[in-house]
């Protein structure tokens, strides 16, 4: 390739590059020590539809992530919820007010996914638009050694769905330790997610979880 043209594409591509990584949300490390008992914490956990749009804290957010999709393990790289044969097929995404993120365990970082308020794509409730965090469970048929959307069946997404409740129980007792409240939900147009967020012909949604301050 001619040379003025080489530079000519790495001057466009270097600064969207660093620009897409200048919204990537850098959270702080999960306190891993802190929290209410675990016997409190199952005794409080429980189901709310009632939100305050006040914004969580970074803290608590990063608590939140790390529950639900974590690195317990760094030198196997295994997490706080357990997988079918450890395929790890789950991406967790993160839909905030501004813009909709992917947790990256591995760098402890909210990685920029797509820009604007989606959260009316996370769900059928009222709610799901109004509260300041939604995480939507998406499982990467890809990551199960699976090649053609065609292979996707009820089967192999039964192992995705229990991952997804785990990681959700996990949130659910976060949330009780941290004073927050939260709701599993099945009632989404899983289409439309797919179709909003760009998903993937392998990524299927399974469950979303909307998170915030109890509201009045
Ligand atoms: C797989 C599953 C799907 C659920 N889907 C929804 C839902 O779409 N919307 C909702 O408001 N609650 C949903 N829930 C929450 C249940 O309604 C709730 O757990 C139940 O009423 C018991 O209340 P508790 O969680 O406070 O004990 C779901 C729970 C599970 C386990």
């Amino acid at each position: 390739m001619n040379t003025h043209y080489l530079f000519l594409i790495m001057a466009i591509l270097i600064p969207m590059i660093s620009f897409s990584q200048e919204k990537n949300i850098r959270l702080p490390e999960p306190d891993r020590t802190g929290g209410i008992p675990l016997m409190k914490a199952m005794q409080e956990r429980s189901s709310t539809r009632t939100f305050s749009t006040d914004p969580i804290e970074l803290q608590q957010l990063s608590n939140l992530c790390w529950s639900a999709w974590g690195i317990n393990r760094s030198e196997a790289g295994k997490r706080t919820v357990p997988s079918s044969h450890n395929f790890q097929e789950m991406d967790l995404y993160v839909v905030l007010p501004e813009a909709v993120y992917v947790y990256d365990a591995i760098n402890n970082q909210l990685v920029f996914y797509a820009e604007g308020d989606l959260r009316h794509y996370c769900g059928t409730q009222d709610f799901v638009a109004k509260a300041p965090v939604n995480f939507m469970y998406v499982a990467n048929l890809q990551k199960r050694g699976l090649k053609l959307p065609e292979e996707i069946n009820d089967g192999s997404l039964l192992s995705s769905w229990a991952n997804a409740g785990f990681m959700a129980q996990n949130v659910y007792l976060s949330c009780a330790s941290q004073g927050l409240g939260t709701v599993i939900r099945a009632m989404i147009d899983r289409d439309r997610f797919h179709l909003e967020l760009k998903l993937s012909p392998m990524q299927r949604v399974i469950l979303g979880q909307t998170i915030g301050f109890q509201g009045k």
